[in-house]
């Protein structure tokens, strides 16, 4: 009970601009194989078009040797095939069953058979390990949970092929590793599974082989086994990639008074007592497990949660902050999460999303199209955003690029502080590099940077200090030679206790 796919030839033009430029290669049935590529290579594409979300404009898609035109995801999912989504694909409004069951709903007779879903939405929930009730309501939900339902869904759709679209993204080394067993199982049921990810190390330790496309065109594949990571990352940008950190630069000398002072910040139920401060030019890491507060943290010192706070500094100045818009104006912006709920608008145009924030700057007093424009094509180059045309709304961009342009939207409002939460989430090798370099010029401009972070590499290779959270507190502040992987797991998980 396997399907074996063959993409023939697949082109897909939106619009003008063509994004699939005749893609051939097969799946072989209950395998895993990675799909790689940088971002905008046209990963999710070629899969909406495997799971009937998008149609091609041209070539043949064959489940089983037979040519297949999936209407809809519907028609793909009665074929077995089920695409779990990059962006999350959930009503936030209805609850976690109701999710699962959406388009597909129990019946009895004719009254929907709501004890059947619960029942089954539990189980499924059991299955990825995800302890919360059916009956929540998916907007209370973390974004890491958000994923974990993802999953649940799809597996309730009993998938003979599943494709995962960055599925750890979001999750922590543990729900990582469920997600793992829960995929062997999966395959020794025969099941396919189509995986991407920009995580190299899980590419390496999950798939049997990889598909390498670049540009909208397959470049090539092999047994994984037969690559290693750096190969991996070379053929999908096409080129030699040099180191992933820039050198550091020296840290600001300890007396520099600083811009960011935090102090007794307490968020209920989340964060408690913390404190801290940036200096000009300083890179300062937030490190910790999904869970320990670090977002909760941030989005209350933004105004966006109920909290209390002794003291708060903006350069040396005491400061209220009552919404991320009047932070902006006071000279801190914060880059969310969470892109697409609380990043950017995604139904608006990527102009829109890039001004929305430094509005005042352009309504004097009316809007000046031609500088909001030129503004764009600036972060276009600046912040290397793939895209055909300015004219398309944030949500058709591809994943990495959506967060690049929201990179470029916190920027943007010129900020003396600049706190970024997850910032090279989805983003690809050469991308990644890309921002590395951007946050480093940024302190080296005299600016305050701060990175939340679940990559504990990515922590250790960019900052000059990184201050540990565990379930609400603040454990350690580790810099210099401290500052190694080892010591931020240790504080992180509180195998090590002072
Ligand atoms: N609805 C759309 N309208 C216009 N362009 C689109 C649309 N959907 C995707 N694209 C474009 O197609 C290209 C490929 O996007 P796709 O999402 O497939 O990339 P990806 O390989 O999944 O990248 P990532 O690693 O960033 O997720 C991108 O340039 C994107 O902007
Ligand atoms: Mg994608």
């Amino acid at each position: 009970m396997s399907l074996h796919v063959q993409f023939e030839g697949i082109t897909k033009r939106f619009g003008p601009v063509q994004v699939l430029h005749g893609v051939s290669f097969e799946v072989q049935p209950g395998t895993v194989v990675g799909l790689l590529g940088e971002n905008g290579a046209g990963k999710s594409t070629l899969m909406k078009i495997l799971a009937g979300h998008e149609q091609p404009s041209g070539g043949t898609l064959r489940i089983g040797g037979q040519p297949v035109a999936f209407a809809g995801s519907r028609e793909a999912e009665a074929a077995g095939i089920v695409l779990i989504h990059q962006e999350f694909n959930l009503a936030e409004d209805l609850t976690i069953a109701q999710n699962i069951f959406l388009g597909h709903e129990k019946k009895r007779g004719w009254l929907l058979d709501d004890a059947a879903m619960r029942a089954e939405a539990a189980q499924a929930l059991a299955q990825v390990g995800l302890a919360v009730s059916p009956d929540t309501p998916v907007r209370r939900l973390i974004v890491a949970e958000k994923q974990l339902v993802e999953i649940a869904k799809a597996l309730a759709r009993r998938a003979r092929l599943l494709v995962m679209d960055e599925p750890t993204a979001t999750l922590t080394p543990g729900e990582t590793e469920a997600l793992f067993n829960l995929m062997a199982r999966l395959k020794a049921e025969g099941v396919t599974i189509l995986y991407i990810s920009h995580k190299l190390d899980e590419v390496e330790r999950v798939t049997d082989g990889v598909v390498v496309m670049r540009d909208g065109r397959f470049v090539t594949r092999a047994p994984t086994a037969s690559l290693t990571r750096r190969e991996m990352a070379n053929l999908m940008v096409g080129r030699e990639l040099a180191d992933l950190y820039p050198p550091k630069d020296p840290p600001p000398p300890a007396d520099t008074p600083p811009l960011l002072r935090v102090q007794g910040l307490t968020v209920p139920g989340w964060a408690q007592d913390i404190g801290f401060e940036v200096r000009p030019g300083e890179i300062l890491g937030f490190a910790g497990l999904v869970g320990a507060g670090r977002t909760e943290l941030f989005e209350a010192l933004l105004g966006l949660r109920p909290h209390t706070v002794q003291q708060l500094e903006l350069a040396g100045r005491p400061v209220r902050i009552r919404s991320p818009r009047e932070a902006a104006r006071l000279g801190l912006t914060y880059l969310s999460e969470d892109r697409k709920g609380k990043g950017l608008h995604v139904d608006f145009g990527l102009k829109e999303n890039l001004t929305l924030m430094a509005l005042a700057r352009y309504a004097r007093p009316w809007l000046q199209p031609a500088a909001e424009r030129a503004a764009m094509q600036q972060a276009v180059q600046d912040f290397g955003i793939r895209t055909g045309t300015l004219d398309i709304p944030a949500s058709s961009l591809s994943g990495g690029n959506q967060q690049k342009l929201a990179l470029a939207k916190v920027l943007h409002p010129d900020p003396r502080v600049i706190v970024l939460d997850e910032p090279t989430r989805g983003v690809d090798v050469g991308a990644k590099r890309d921002i590395y370099g951007q946050v480093q010029q940024l302190a080296r401009q005299g600016r305050g940077v701060v990175v939340v972070s679940s990559e504990l590499m990515e922590l250790v290779g960019l900052c000059h200090r990184v201050a540990v959270m565990r379930a609400g507190c603040l454990m350690a502040v580790v810099q210099g030679s401290g500052l190694t992987e080892e010591e931020l797991i240790a504080h992180a998980t509180g195998t090590r206790e002072h």
